[in-house]
């Protein structure tokens, strides 16, 4: 197996940066347009062979250093009958939004094996397929929190309204710690099945204070992570508008961090003195610009990275679906060449 991404995950020296890309399955590529089912995304996550083929689609076509399984965060939530919908166009939408501790026992407990047999048996097949290391992932509860608090898809909504939820103290601290043992169970089998790494998505806690963040989100992460050290694989985490928090976040047992487009990677270093490696952090609307300005980000990035961390080149988000697939694999091809050894 090419071991690039594992070793610049470990910090240790790679004969060139591997590189991948946050939602690089599906999206931009018409390859997963037409393989994709009718109806929502859930149709085909859940067909193995099918999500199988849609995670490796992006390898063969950018020639990306690891793969990431095509599912969505909230698939556990879907599988145990938590209320959720994913939308077309739209993503989550809980018709019944959780707004009191009396809701929670819409969340059962999460059996990987019954609940979500699928994703594993995805794994397995890609396992033996893919010639690259292979990421498994789950969104973090204060991200799945506030899908299932706003219940709809109007994001800056589900920031306020989390962030007020906040004031109800024993109901949000009741919701994380259920989140909390579902995304352990989550990653465990992933693991299990054949990961060779995992990625834990906080897309939206960039909205708390640094103050809020550590009283009631940290400790369920750094429980998260700690579930999960003795298995020794990269544990990647990662966050949106999360300059204010990185300092923190480098502490939550996480091995690599992932970083956005607002923070220079030498900056974000200094935060984050104890990880091994930093991630990113190409800002992902400059790939619908120019190739003479996406080269001139792509080097920026990569002069920011030079430093005792290992890095692994990426967006600073995901994919936009209006990016054109050549200039991803135009940024692969360029990171490959500047680094090569
Ligand atoms: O390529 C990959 O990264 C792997 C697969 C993946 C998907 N979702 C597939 C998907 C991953 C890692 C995710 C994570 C995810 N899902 C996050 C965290 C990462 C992030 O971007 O911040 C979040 C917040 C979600 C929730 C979600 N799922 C939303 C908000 C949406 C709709 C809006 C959108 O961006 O398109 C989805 C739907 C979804 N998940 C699609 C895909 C490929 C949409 C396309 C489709 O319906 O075919």
């Amino acid at each position: 197996m090419k071991t690039t991404f594992l070793n610049a995950s470990g910090g240790e020296p790679t004969s060139h940066t591997p590189v991948w890309f946050m939602r690089q399955a599906g999206r931009s590529l018409p390859e997963y347009r037409e393989l994709r089912l009718a109806g929502s995304i859930v149709e085909s996550l859940c067909q193995p062979e099918i999500a199988a083929e849609i995670t490796m689609q992006p390898i063969r076509r950018y020639g990306v250093d690891a793969a990431i399984l095509y599912s969505d965060i909230m698939v556990p939530l879907i599988a145990i009958g938590a209320g959720v919908e994913m939308v077309s166009g739209k993503g989550p939408v809980v018709a019944e939004p959780y707004r009191d501790i009396h809701q929670l026992k819409r969340l059962r407990a999460f059996e990987p094996e019954e609940d979500t047999g699928f994703v594993l048996e995805t794994i397995e097949i890609l396992v033996k397929e893919l010639d690259v290391p292979l990421i498994g992932f789950a969104g973090a509860p204060f991200t799945l929190a506030s899908y299932l608090i706003e219940g709809g898809p109007s994001r800056n909504y589900a920031w306020g309204k989390a962030a007020m939820y906040l004031e109800d103290e024993p109901f949000f601290q009741a919701l994380l710690d259920k989140l909390t043992d579902i995304v352990i169970a989550s990653l465990k089998s992933q693991i299990e099945a054949g990961v060779s790494a995992i990625q834990l998505f906080d897309s939206w806690v960039g909205v708390l204070s640094a103050y809020d963040y550590e009283k009631y989100v940290l400790p369920h992460t750094q429980k998260i992570f700690q579930s999960l050290a003795h298995y020794n694989i990269p544990l990647i985490h990662f966050g949106v508008g999360t300059s204010h928090l990185l300092h923190l976040m480098g502490d939550s047992g996480a091995t690599v961090l992932g970083i956005d487009w607002r923070v220079p990677l030498s900056e974000a270093r200094k935060l984050v003195p104890n990880v091994a490696a930093l991630q990113g952090n190409l800002d992902p609307t400059l790939c619908l610009a120019e190739w003479s300005q996406v080269e001139k980000g792509v080097l920026k990035v990569l002069e920011e990275s030079q430093g005792d961390f290992g890095h692994i080149f990426n967006l600073g988000h995901g994919v936009l679906p209006e990016t054109n697939p050549d200039i991803l694999k135009a940024i692969v091809e360029l990171v490959h060449s500047q680094t090569a050894k």
